[in-house]
């Protein structure tokens, strides 16, 4: 099960407290091999983004917790991808703060970035793997950068694991992308996001175009992968399912700013026309009860879950 907010809070280890008053300025930088101890590695205030008259964000303000997959939601061309963009630093907003691991981001200073960047591992929306390199030199670029005193040979063995971490078979690392299936380029998209041994992860619709078992293996490799490497992930989907079941809190991006951020039970509750069209239209309600379906199946010994399993099964082979 999903946790809530409050069994989450419990579960984050012990941090330093960041003063308040500290937060004017930038925290100090952080040790190479130094873990960062706060609890919100994003921290977004006042943002605003526009091209041209046309309005993105106004105002928006989202704080992610430390260990959390926080899904992103939002109709298309509501600002999902410009607002990963302007926390990675890719997009200088037009006002606000963005604090990432208790750095401002937004200074346009690169000292101020310092210690930063090499602590998050990014799969763009398009995958944007590099088409003339082969996967594992695709994995190798952001080692080399940042990382050039590395010998070739542990460069390339580090590359071998994370195609290995992210599910992919061995001979996936002297393929072209132009090899790849789409559901292969999402893996090496990702070994190239975890190759830094990143804090935070981001995930921009890293299931679209999967079908729905390969979605569901991307969710359970997501979620396993938060779980054991200790990662944050701040994920842009669509996916219902993957909201269902591995998001720990979810924002809602519309009206120019995140509208909501809770768990997908208590954002079903609000009264806004569209996170109710959202998560209780037909789709919603089908995605819904496929959890349930899952988690009744946990219990099949139980007479009353095998009962309830012929029920909700008979419903959604109806499309219910
Ligand atoms: N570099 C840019 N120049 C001009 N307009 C842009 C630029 N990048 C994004 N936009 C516009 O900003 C709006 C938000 O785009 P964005 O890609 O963030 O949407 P999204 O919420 O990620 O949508 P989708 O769900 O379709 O991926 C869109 O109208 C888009 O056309
Ligand atoms: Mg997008």
């Amino acid at each position: 099960m999903v946790p809530g907010r409050d069994e989450r809070e419990d579960e984050l280890p012990e941090v330093e407290p960041v003063p308040d008053d500290d937060h004017e300025g930038n925290e100090p930088v952080l040790g190479r091999h130094e873990r960062y101890r706060g609890k919100f590695p994003i921290e977004v205030r006042g943002l605003c983004n526009s091209f041209g008259e046309q309005v993105i964000h106004q105002d928006l303000d989202l704080t992610v917790r430390r260990g959390e997959i926080i899904g992103v939601v939002g109709g298309s061309g509501t600002g999902k991808s410009v607002l990963m963009r302007s926390v990675i630093g890719l997009q200088l907003p037009s006002a606000g703060r963005i604090d990432v691991f208790g750095r401002s981001i937004t200074t346009g200073d690169p000292d101020d970035v310092v210690g930063v960047r090499n602590r998050w591992g990014v799969l763009f929306q398009g995958g944007a793997l590099f088409s003339t390199l082969t996967v594992g030199e695709n994995v190798e670029v952001p080692l080399k950068k940042f990382y050039p005193e590395l010998s070739d040979e542990l460069t390339h063995e580090i590359a071998r694991y994370k195609i290995k971490l992210s599910g992919l078979p061995e001979d996936a690392v002297a393929k072209y992308p132009s090899e790849l299936s789409g559901g292969m380029k999402k893996r090496a998209g990702l070994a190239r996001a975890l190759a830094l041994d990143p804090e935070l992860l981001f995930l921009d619709e890293p299931t679209a175009g999967l079908d729905p078992i390969g979605a569901a293996a991307f969710d359970r490799l997501t979620r396993e992968l938060q779980r054991t490497l200790g990662l944050t992930v701040f994920l842009i989907t669509h996916d219902l399912d993957t909201l269902h079941e591995i998001c720990d809190r979810v924002a809602v991006l519309a009206d120019h700013k995140v509208i909501a951020v809770d768990t997908v039970p208590r954002l079903m509750e609000l009264d806004h026309p569209w996170i109710q069209e959202y998560f209780n239209g037909p789709r919603g309600r089908a995605a819904l009860t496929a959890q349930a379906l899952d988690e009744l199946k946990k219990h099949m010994d139980m007479p009353i879950a095998a009962s309830a399993v012929k029920a909700l099964d008979k419903r959604t082979s109806k499309g219910a």
